[in-house]
C-alpha cells in the first residue's frame, strides 16, 4: 500500500532538497540554484547541481539525480521506506500507518530490546558476577566506576551459552539471537558470539543499544571482537560515543581510534571524541560527523598505521566539508596511554596546539627522503606540489605556497608554475574521467532505456519534448492529442511520458517526485538529467513542435517498412509473374 500522496508532499515541503542536501555537502548558491561537489562520486570540481524549482538534483559527472527521497535514501543507505521514515522524524510528521515492512520493523524492534537486555547482562555481570576479572581488567585499564556506569561496561562470561540461556529466559528465540549477531551456530549447535570479553555497547542517537565490541582480556584470540552488520547496525554508519559526542556543543568531534581512548578522552574531559567500530573511517561517517561538526580532530595512533589512517581520513573529512586539524601524541602510543602517563592537562594543551592538515601533510612530505642529496630534494618538491595543489581555496593555496619557497628557499615562481601545471593536470584527469564514465554510460550501451544507442536521434527528440513539457505542463493537453506513448521509440521514455500523462492531471505542480512510485533511483536519476541537461539550451514552441514531428514521421517510416513484404515473398512474387510470362 503506497503512501498518501498528501503525506509525501507535506514531507517534502517539510524537507527542502537543500537544506537537506546541505546536511551532507556543502552548496554553493548559483542563481535560484545551488551547486556542489557531488556526494556519491569522487571530484574536485563541483558538477551536481541542486534544483529548487524542481526540488530535485542531478550530478552532470555520475548522473546521479532524484527528488529529496532519492538523496536520502542514496546517501543514507536506506529503502525508501526507511528514508521516508527519517525524513519524516526530521520534518517533526507522523508516518501513516502502512503494512509494508511491518514485519522487518518487528523484528528490529525484537533486536533491540535483546541487545538492551544482552548490555543489561553484561554489566551486571562486570559488577556482580563471581568471575571478577573483567572488572579488574576494566580497573587496572583505569575506567573510573563513572565510566564504568556512562558507558555500560560489561562483561561476557566464560560459558558457551550465559546469554543464550539468559536471553530464552526472557522468551526471546534462538532465531532472533542469531540475527542479533548475539550467537553463533556451528554444526555442534549454537553458542555465545562473546565470552570473557570486556564489553562495550553501541548507542545509537536515540539510546538504543544496536552492536557490542569486546576486549579480550586473557588468552589467544583476535583483540577486539565487533558485532556484525544486523538489521539495526551498520558499521559504517555509526560512531562509538556520538550519542554523547552529539550534546558536546562545540562544534568540533575528536576522532580517535579505539574504544579505550574514546573512554579515557572522554574521561580527560572531553565529551566530543567518536570512534569508528574496528574499520577505517568511511564517507558516509564522515558525512555524519558533519552534521554535527564543522571541525574534527584527528587523534589517531602515534605508529605508522595511525599515520596513515590519518593522511586517508583528512581527504575523506575534507570532502565533508570538515576542517581538520591533526593531534599528534608523543611518547606514548595513544591518545589513552598519552593521558594515563601525562594527565589530562597535557592533553588538552595538545589538543589546543593541533596543527592544520595541511602541514601535518607537508610535514609527510619529507618522510623517507635525503634533503641532502639531490634526487631527495625533486622528491620532495614534487609530494610537496602534489599537496598545495590538493588546496582547494586560492588564497589559503597562495599563503602556504609562498611559506614553502621562503622556507625551503625555493623560487617562488617556479613553484607556482609546478602547482599551476598540476592543477591544470587534475583538472583534465576529472573531467576525462567523467567524460569516461558518461561515454561508458550513454553511447555504447544504456542499461536503462536500451533503445536509446539504435535510436539516437529519436531519444534526443524525446528527451526535448519531455523536458519542455516539464517547464510548461499546461500545453499537455495539446500535445497529448497529437502525440501518444506509442509514438516513442525508446521504452524509458515512453514510460516516463505514460506517467506524466497520468499523473499530471492530478496535481497542480510538476515535481519529479510523481515518478517515484513507477521508477527505480536509477530511472529517477535519468529523469533529473533529462530536465538538467535541456534547461542550459532554450527550448522553444518550434523545437517541441519539431520534435513531435520528427517522432510521427520517424514511425511512419518505421510501419511502411514494416509493412514491407519479406525477401521471401518478395521472391515469390516475382517468381510467379514471371512464371505468367
Ligand atoms: P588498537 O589495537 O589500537 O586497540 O585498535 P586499542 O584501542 O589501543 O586497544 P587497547 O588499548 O589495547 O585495548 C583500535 C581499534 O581497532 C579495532 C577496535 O575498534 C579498537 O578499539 N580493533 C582492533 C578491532 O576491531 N579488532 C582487533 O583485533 C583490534
Ligand atoms: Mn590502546
Amino acid at each position: 500500500m503506497p503512501l498518501p500522496d498528501e503525506f509525501i508532499y507535506q514531507l517534502k515541503l517539510a524537507n527542502p532538497i537543500d537544506t537537506t542536501m546541505g546536511r551532507y555537502v556543502h552548496l554553493i548558491r548559483s542563481g535560484s540554484n545551488y551547486k556542489c561537489l557531488c556526494p556519491f562520486h569522487s571530484e574536485k570540481t563541483p558538477s551536481c547541481t541542486v534544483y529548487t524549482g524542481t526540488q530535485s538534483f542531478y550530478c552532470f559527472g555520475c548522473g546521479a539525480g532524484g527528488d529529496v527521497i532519492t538523496f536520502t535514501k542514496q546517501i543514507e543507505n536506506l529503502d525508501t521506506y526507511e528514508a521516508i521514515k527519517l525524513l519524516a522524524e526530521r520534518g517533526g510528521l507522523e508516518m501513516p500507518e502502512n503494512d509494508l515492512n511491518k514485519d522487518g520493523a518487528k523484528l528490529k524492534l525484537r533486536i533491540l530490546e535483546m541487545n538492551r537486555e544482552a548490555a543489561n547482562f553484561f554489566y551486571r555481570n562486570l559488577l556482580q558476577g563471581q568471575d571478577k576479572r573483567g572488572l579488574q581488567y576494566a580497573v587496572q585499564r583505569g575506567l573510573t566506576p563513572k565510566a564504568i556506569k556512562k558507558y555500560a561496561i560489561g562483561y561476557a562470561p566464560a560459558a558457551w551459552d550465559g546469554l543464550m540461556k539468559h536471553l530464552e529466559g526472557l522468551g526471546f528465540t534462538r532465531e532472533e539471537m542469531l540475527s542479533a549477531g548475539l550467537i553463533r551456530q556451528n554444526a555442534r549447535g549454537c553458542f555465545d558470539f562473546f565470552r570473557e570479553r570486556v564489553m562495550f555497547p553501541i548507542i545509537d542517537l536515540r539510546g538504543n543499544v544496536i552492536a557490542f565490541g569486546g576486549r579480550l582480556i586473557e588468552g589467544e584470540g583476535p583483540k577486539y571482537l565487533n558485532s556484525g552488520d544486523t538489521p539495526v547496525f551498520k558499521k559504517s554508519r555509526n560512531l562509538f560515543s556520538l550519542n554523547f559526542a552529539k550534546n558536546a556543543n562545540v562544534k568540533q568531534l575528536i576522532l580517535a581510534e579505539g574504544y579505550m581512548d574514546v573512554i579515557a578522552i572522554n574521561q580527560a574531559g572531553f565529551e566530543q571524541v567518536v570512534a569508528t567500530l574496528g574499520t577505517a573511517l568511511t564517507a558516509e561517517q564522515a558525512r555524519i560527523m558533519a552534521q554535527y561538526a564543522t571541525e574534527v580532530v584527528l587523534c589517531y595512533d602515534s605508529d605508522s598505521a595511525g599515520q596513515n589512517a590519518t593522511h586517508r581520513a583528512i581527504n575523506l573529512l575534507s570532502e565533508a566539508g570538515l576542517h581538520t586539524r591533526i593531534l599528534k601524541v608523543q611518547d606514548a602510543k595513544d591518545p589513552d596511554e598519552y593521558i594515563r602517563k601525562f594527565g589530562a592537562t597535557r592533553f588538552k594543551l595538545l589538543l589546543d596546539n593541533s596543527g592544520g592538515a595541511i602541514n601535518f601533510e607537508l610535514a609527510r612530505c619529507r618522510e623517507g627522503l635525503d634533503l641532502a642529496t639531490e634526487q631527495g630534494k625533486i622528491d620532495f618538491l614534487r609530494r610537496t606540489v602534489q599537496v598545495l595543489a590538493g588546496i582547494r581555496n586560492e588564497m589559503e593555496r597562495e599563503v602556504y605556497l609562498s611559506r614553502i619557497a621562503k622556507e625551503e628557499e625555493i623560487s617562488l615562481d617556479i613553484l607556482h608554475s609546478q602547482v599551476k601545471a598540476q592543477l591544470r593536470k587534475s583538472y583534465y584527469t576529472e573531467k576525462k574521467q567523467s567524460w569516461n564514465a558518461m561515454m561508458a554510460k550513454s553511447s555504447f550501451r544504456d542499461e536503462l532505456n536500451p533503445e536509446a544507442p539504435q535510436y539516437q536521434r529519436e531519444a534526443k527528440a524525446e528527451e526535448q519534448i519531455l523536458a519542455y513539457l516539464f517547464l510548461h505542463p499546461d500545453l499537455l493537453p495539446e500535445v497529448e492529442k497529437r502525440l501518444k506513448p506509442e509514438h516513442f521509440f525508446t521504452s524509458l521514455h515512453r514510460k516516463i511520458y505514460e506517467v506524466f500523462c497520468e499523473r499530471m492531471p492530478e496535481t497542480d505542480t510538476f515535481s519529479v517526485s510523481m515518478f517515484r512510485d513507477a521508477c527505480s533511483d536509477a530511472e529517477m536519476g535519468r529523469i533529473t538529467g533529462i530536465m538538467a541537461h535541456n534547461a542550459e539550451v532554450a527550448l522553444t514552441a518550434d523545437t517541441l513542435n519539431d520534435c513531435i514531428r520528427l517522432l510521427l514521421q520517424a514511425k511512419e517510416h518505421e510501419k511502411i517498412n514494416a509493412d514491407q513484404l519479406s525477401d521471401d515473398d518478395l521472391l515469390s512474387i516475382v517468381n510467379q509473374a514471371r512464371n505468367k510470362n
